[in-house]
């Protein structure tokens, strides 16, 4: 079956401004059933997460509901999925925790391909804590990361590996 560019573009009102977007992560443009979702849930009365009122019923629904979408997208489990307000803040608040735990000599191995927002956080961790940080590359040639030189990054010592997959 052909990709229907056409519908799918129409999914998405902003695209109808008819500019150029290259950013697919930090410039997403929305679709217009999320914002629909969005505003009703905003619409509706919502509290802390609860299942003693009905606005906390609401927002466990809700999240619930938005973290099984996202699995389902994924292939994963809800219970894997973890919603915040950015990548770049969530693995920040991630590197905080595991880092506390490193010691010098321990070796966390991030690439050269992947964005900052999987590399400051680790880099600064590993800083924080007196580990080593190791660098996979890249190949310019084809975009490529080479699996075969995580044989020689990756040894007893290391704490974390940080690719986006
Ligand atoms: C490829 C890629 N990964 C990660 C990020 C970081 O995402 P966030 O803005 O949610 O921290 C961006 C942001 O533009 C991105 O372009």
């Amino acid at each position: 079956m052909a990709f229907d560019v056409a519908r799918v573009r129409a999914a998405y009102p902003a695209l109808g401004e008819g500019f150029v977007h290259f950013d697919g992560a930090g410039g997403t443009q929305t679709a217009a059933a999320v914002v629909e979702a969005v505003a009703g849930a905003m619409r509706a009365a919502t509290g802390n997460r609860s299942t003693a009122f009905l606005p906390g019923r609401r927002a466990l629904d809700l999240v619930a509901g938005a973290r099984a979408a996202v699995a389902d997208l994924l292939g994963a489990q809800p219970s894997g999925v973890v919603l915040g307000p950015s990548a770049t803040a969530l693995t920040y608040t991630l590197a905080r925790t595991l880092g506390a735990g490193w010691r010098p000599g321990d070796e966390v191995v991030v690439s050269r391909l992947d964005h900052d927002a999987n590399v400051r956080p680790w880099v600064q961790a590993a800083q924080s804590s007196g580990a080593t940080v190791r660098w996979a590359e890249f190949d310019p040639a084809t975009g490529e990361l080479p699996a075969g030189q995580y044989a020689d990054l990756v040894t007893e010592r290391t704490r974390l590996v940080a690719v986006t997959a």
